[in-house]
């Protein structure tokens, strides 16, 4: 997979160099370009923002710059014609007006080729960029959450994290994925290792009775139980509360 990201902070994301991730750059599996949106300026200052039409509070990003770095990045790839753009590249833009960040949605964007993160600071991007972008790609807005963020830096590190690792190859062991919260629409079980007994706290004995049609349904019950108490909002009808 490529991923292009466009940003006014490009060292934000040195730390794609660490970890699991900088290794899969090593290996191939994942490639990184880190652009920064001042390049695509023209004017002394490297100005990116302006003043608002209609007036308000703080600052819009231009969408100059934004167009350029998004030609730059695109190229030739997707033409300006409506074609189809299944299997092209998907432009995200974290926004806290997008739709929300899901495991299911990172696992979707997983599978892409390509995918290009524009990351806003100040009050937002101007709008046109959007429309501009999905004139040459699939487009996203996409929000971490219901919270709001000074920029899309954070929002995107942690979406590049929770897809990279998605990526076949990526994780050594690909079964450790299988369990894991929310990729069975319910939040994980509670994991233990030795010692058995830890200043006056114990195991749960029958993980190691070696029962493991018991230890199934331990687990189980203890993942439906976690979910009930902290996210039922995620358990289907029948079992909710
Ligand atoms: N930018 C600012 N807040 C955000 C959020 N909650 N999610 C994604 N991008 C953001």
């Amino acid at each position: 997979m490529r991923i292009d990201i466009v940003t006014i902070f490009p060292t934000f994301f040195d730390a794609l160099d660490i970890s699991l991730l900088g290794r899969a750059r090593e290996d191939g599996i994942l490639e990184v370009g880190v652009h920064d949106l001042r390049d695509f300026t023209h004017d002394r200052h490297r100005t990116v923002d302006d003043k608002p039409y209609g007036g308000g509070a703080g600052m819009v990003m231009k969408p100059e710059p934004w167009g350029e770095a998004l030609d730059a990045i695109l190229g030739e790839q997707v033409p300006d014609d409506g074609a189809d753009r299944e299997g092209g590249p998907i432009v995200i833009f974290p926004s806290p007006a997008g739709e929300v960040f899901t495991q299911a949605m990172a696992r979707e964007l997983s599978a892409a080729d390509h995918l290009v993160f524009g990351c806003g600071r100040y009050e937002g991007i101007d709008h046109r960029v959007f429309d501009y972008a999905g004139s040459r790609a699939s487009v996203r807005l996409v929000s971490l959450g219901d919270y709001v963020l000074n920029g899309g830096e954070v929002a995107v590190m942690a979406m590049i994290e929770a897809i990279g690792r998605l990526i076949p190859g990526v994780i050594g062991n690909p079964e450790s994925l299988v369990e894991e919260s929310h990729e069975d629409g319910l939040l994980e079980y509670p994991s233990y290792t030795k010692p058995a007994s830890w200043r006056g706290l114990d195991v749960p004995p029958v993980l190691m009775g070696g029962n493991h049609g018991a230890i199934a349904t331990w687990r189980r019950d203890a993942q439906i139980e976690r979910t009930k108490s902290v996210r039922p909002d995620l358990l289907p009808p029948a079992q909710s509360p």
